[in-house]
Formats: structure tokens, sequence, C-alpha cells
């Protein structure tokens, strides 16, 4: 009986779960995640009441007694219509609707946006996310790495790719899932009704580092955004501090130039993120850790404990007074 009562309680629990927390599927705060959203409460109300319907007749069939107190079966011919009825027609006619009403979602979700929408292109890469701005002829203008900045209550067309497995893009509060397919171009949109920051998280086992690529999508008013996105297109500003351009000579020295670039410098190795304003980002490491001095510090010594068989080595080279002014450098890159 215990268990019986567990198992019950188990959807109850789930859907408490998926109410609140960092990414909630049902918190929406766009549209394209609200129709699917609004589909899924339709889909369990439906069906709740199915069960509930179901569990009564069965209760009410137990309990039932015959005229006579039992000496005869029931006639069964009445139940035959009934199971007709419930069995095959109204299912008919609820999964039809069901049916309706989910290609209807995945029309508006998948509908073609109009020549000029802001696109984004995002390519998954084990385990990050790259990220370009295009301008109105498709060319990149701003390259970012797992965070991306929108503006409120503009839509916004991303072009999905893989550099390597199948990944799957997936902000909860602002869209279902869009798998990135290599060598294939999925195409899917996002809006952000409201200002706010959402974590994302890929959606498909792509290898050992999996849970550890998350993105964040932050949707800022259309002035801020644009504000950034000019940032976000300049290279790395001259320096004349002597102290960060001693920082510089060290990430130019030490490996880190190997894998990244720093537009505006030598560094032009795009096998990892692109560092050009890494000290405007909230997190690092695909939002596996916060942006501060400390765990950028611990990164770049120890990124293979932190998320092992990533592309970054762990560095033994580096001595403190190096570190301290690679992190000013970086920390610099706004
Ligand atoms: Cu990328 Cu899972």
């Amino acid at each position: 009986m215990r268990g019986t009562r567990l198992l019950l309680a188990a959807p109850l629990v789930w859907l408490m779960l998926a109410c609140s927390g960092n990414q909630h599927a049902l918190d929406t705060r766009g549209p394209v995640a609200a129709k699917v959203a609004t589909l899924f409460w339709v889909m369990a109300g439906v069906g709740s009441l199915i069960f509930v319907i179901v569990m009564a007749l069965l209760w009410w069939g137990l309990i039932r007694k015959a005229p006579d107190g039992g000496a005869r079966p029931l006639r069964y011919v009445h139940s035959r219509n009934l199971v007709l009825l419930s069995g095959v027609v109204i299912p008919l006619v609820i999964l039809f609707f069901f049916t309706l009403g989910s290609a209807s979602v995945e029309r508006d979700v998948g509908k073609p946006l109009p020549a000029g929408t802001l696109t984004i292109e995002v390519i998954g890469h084990q385990w990050w996310w790259e990220i370009h701005y295009l301008d109105w002829r498709g060319k990149r203008h701003a390259t970012t790495a797992n965070e991306m900045v929108l503006p409120v209550g503009r839509p916004v067309r991303l072009l999905l790719q893989s550099a390597d497995v199948i990944h799957s893009f997936w902000v909860p509060q602002l869209a279902g899932k869009t798998d990135l397919i290599p060598g294939k171009t999925n195409v899917s949109w996002v809006q952000a009704d409201k200002p706010g920051v959402f974590r994302g998280q890929c959606a498909e086992f792509c290898g050992l580092q999996h849970a550890h690529m998350g993105l964040m999508a932050e949707a800022v008013s259309p002035e801020m955004f644009e504000a950034w996105l000019a940032r976000q297109r300049a290279p790395a500003a001259l320096l004349t501090d002597p102290a960060l351009i001693r920082g510089q000579q060290v990430f130019l020295a030490a490996q880190c130039m190997m894998c990244h670039t720093i537009r505006g410098t030598s560094a032009v190795a795009q096998l990892g993120p692109d560092l050009t304003h890494i000290g405007s980002r909230r997190m690092i490491a695909a939002a596996t850790l916060p942006n501060t001095r400390g765990h950028l510090a611990a990164w770049i010594l120890k990124a293979q404990d932190i998320k092992p068989g990533n592309f970054m080595p762990n560095n033994h080279t580096l001595d403190g007074e190096s570190l301290n002014a690679l992190l000013d450098y970086l920390q610099s890159l706004q």
C-alpha cells in the first residue's frame, strides 16, 4: 500500500520539481517555450482527467453488486458498448485533437522568420558553444562563446551546427530542444519577452563532459543589446598599462595561444573559445564555473581536474607572478 502511494505521488513530485529551480521548462519567458508548455498542460490535464474517470469506473465495477445479490452474472452487452465507446471512439477523438495541437505548435516553433531577422550561429563542440552573430548579409561580425545576449521582444533566428558529435541546444525557459548535427544546419528561433538570465544545457549525450556543457542566455533591452554587440565586435583594446602588457606576453608565450583567439593580437587559433572579451562573461568553461579571478586561475592551472577529458591541458609551467599577470590581462578583456 505504501509503495502504491509512493508510486502515485511520484508524478506530483516530478511536476513540482519541474516548476521550480534553475532551468524551469514550465516557467516560460518567451513565446516558443510558452506554446510548448501550454501543449504540455493541456495533454497532462486531459490525461489526468481520463485517469480519474478510469479509476472511478474501476472502483464502481469492483463495489457494484448484481441486483439479485450476485446469484446471476451481470449482463455484459452494455459493457461492450462502453468498451467500444471509451476504448476506441473517445481515444481516437482525443488523439486526433492532440495530434492537431502538436502539429500546430510544431509549425509555429519551426516557422521561417522574415528576412532581416537577427541571426545567431551556434556551433556545438565537445564541450562548449561557439557563438557568432551574423550581419544582414549573413557574415559573422561578432564572436563569443557559451553566452548569448538577446534583445527583449525580438525574435532571434538560430542556425545550429556541430563541429564533432550530436549536441542539443536547450534553454528551457525560452524554447524546446533542437539538435546540432554534424554536416547539417538546423534552424530554430527564440524570443525573450522580459529581461533576465536563463541557463541552458546541452540536451544530447555527447561524451564525458556532456553534463558540463551549459550556456547562458541573457535578455536585455534593445539599446543595451546594441551597445553589447558593438563592444563584442571590437577587437581587444590596445594596451598601455605595463602590467597588462606583461599579462599579454604571458598569454602569447604560454600554450594559451595554441588554441585561443584574442582579436587584435597575434593569437588567432580556433580550437577553443574566442577570448577577445572573456572579462565580460558571467561564466567560464561552458557555464561550469563563475567567471571570478579564483575560478579563472583554477581553470588555467587545473582544467583537467575540473572537466576531465576536455581539450584544455593542465598548466604545470606558470609561476605565481606570471599567473597573476595573466589573470589581470584576461580580466581586463571587457
Ligand atoms: Cu553537447 Cu551534450
